[in-house]
């Protein structure tokens, strides 16, 4: 259910705004603004915020020149290296976007006040060592205050992780008494940008503190009593179901839909998530291996990183032309109790279009939406479920079933 935002403002009257971007200057920034020029509802107090204030009049100039009316938008100036500033963002608004990454080197101060402020934050990480830090120093905090920490709300991990919630509940009633085995399988076609490149280096640099992190997460985070939940790999293969070659993608993706699961006792009492890249060819599944081997190699050599970071500049990706000829489709395929379904979720451009989709419609389902009560980190299928899927189908994703069980 959507709620009026004059009705949230009367609420909670010491916010000056319902949705702040920061990182809005940046190249997925850029096209976040532009959704929600187009996509925040009437009434809704919204605010740019970025480290430039030049850049930040300038994006604003041209939102203005398609819609008059945000001439007058906000503007807020603030360095991630400046903890004040960001704790002023976070104490002005009921939710924060951020797109500051990498977040490994940018994006802890901003978790930390939302966290102390009580306010809703989203953001783009697909950084696990990031996401398990935050859990680690800022969960429980943000428990307290009733902040919720939702990281991965780009295509990493919404299309995954909502699409997986959609397959489960479309599986035949009672399956939630049952084991429930859910395979995806990812295709898609599209280039990166600037700050995707370079955020993925940082992370493929620091395997062992990500290891290690990972392990003092699981050392403290409850495990849900009574139910198994896991997140496997399986070996390359053909599938039928997939109808293509198969990889295991060791994304965060995996993590966060068996995250979701934790939390979800529809899910069942034993879940099993296997998460693949699937390719048509064999050249092509063996060209993608040998090419995901050398790049983590590079990562690991400072100058030969910082050479394949050079490809691309933070500010920098795919133009408009690229981003329309780019595609993706996630597939679905669920079991239980020996009834199967199919389910798809497919849309444009998945690393920016798209993924600035996902994130303003995440930011503004948290602002507007009636959902379910959670706090702390929570995942997108925990904190907005059905209400975000609803919205995404709306903006024109498209989630459906291929085969009922
Ligand atoms: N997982 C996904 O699905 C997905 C998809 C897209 C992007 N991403 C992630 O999103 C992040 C942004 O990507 P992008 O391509 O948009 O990068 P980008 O173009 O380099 O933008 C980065 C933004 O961060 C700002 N910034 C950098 N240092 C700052 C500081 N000290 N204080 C305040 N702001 C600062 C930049 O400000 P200026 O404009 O002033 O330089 C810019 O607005 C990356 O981590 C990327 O991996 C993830």
């Amino acid at each position: 259910m959507l709620l009026d935002s004059k009705v949230w403002a009367g609420m909670e009257p010491e916010r000056e705004f319902d949705v702040v971007l920061f990182g809005a200057t940046g190249f997925t920034g850029r096209l976040t603004a532009a959704h929600l020029a187009s996509a925040a509802p009437a009434g809704c107090r919204w605010a740019l915020a970025g480290r430039d204030r030049e850049k930040l009049e300038a994006l604003r100039a041209r939102l203005a020149a398609d819609r008059p009316v945000l001439a007058e938008l906000p503007l807020l100036v603030a360095d991630s290296a400046v903890p004040a500033g960001l704790r002023q963002v976070a104490a002005s608004t009921r939710v924060v976007i951020s797109t500051v990454g990498p977040y490994l080197r940018h994006g802890e101060p901003l978790v930390a006040a939302c966290a102390d402020a009580g306010t809703d934050y989203v953001d783009l990480t697909g950084e696990p060592e990031f996401v398990d830090l935050m859990y680690l120093r800022w969960h429980q905090r943000a428990r307290e205050t009733g902040a919720r920490l939702v990281h991965a709300c780009g295509f990493d991990s919404v299309p995954h992780d909502l699409g997986v919630l959609f397959t489960v509940n479309a599986l035949p009633p009672g399956s939630d008494k049952l084991p429930i085995n859910v395979q995806g399988f990812v295709r898609a076609g599209g280039t990166i940008s600037g700050g995707t490149l370079d955020s993925a280096l940082t992370a493929f640099s620091r395997l062992l503190p990500m290891a290690r992190t990972a392990r003092a997460r699981r050392a403290v985070e409850p495990r849900p009593a009574g139910r198994r939940v896991r997140a496997v790999t399986s070996l390359p293969r053909r599938s039928r179901a997939a109808r293509a070659w198969v990889l295991p993608l060791p994304s965060i993706d995996g993590q966060i839909v068996a995250r979701s699961a934790a939390a979800l006792p529809g899910y069942g009492p034993d879940f099993r998530y296997a998460h693949h890249a699937a390719v048509k060819r064999l050249p092509v599944a063996l060209a993608a291996v040998v090419g995901a081997v050398v790049v983590v190699g590079l990562a690991q050599v400072p100058p030969l990183r910082r050479a394949v970071s050079a490809l691309r500049r933070p500010g920098q990706g795919p133009s408009e032309q690229q981003r329309a000829d780019s595609w993706f489709t996630v597939r679905f395929v669920g079991e239980s109790g020996g009834r199967r379904v199919v389910a798809e979720v497919s849309g444009g451009d998945p690393g920016y279009s798209e993924t600035a989709v996902m994130l303003a419609e995440s930011a503004l389902s948290l602002a507007f939406d009636q959902l379910p009560p959670t706090s702390g980190q929570v995942t997108t299928a925990e904190a907005l479920g059905t209400a975000l899927i609803d919205r995404l189908t709306a903006a024109g994703l498209r989630f459906s079933v291929l085969d009922p069980a």
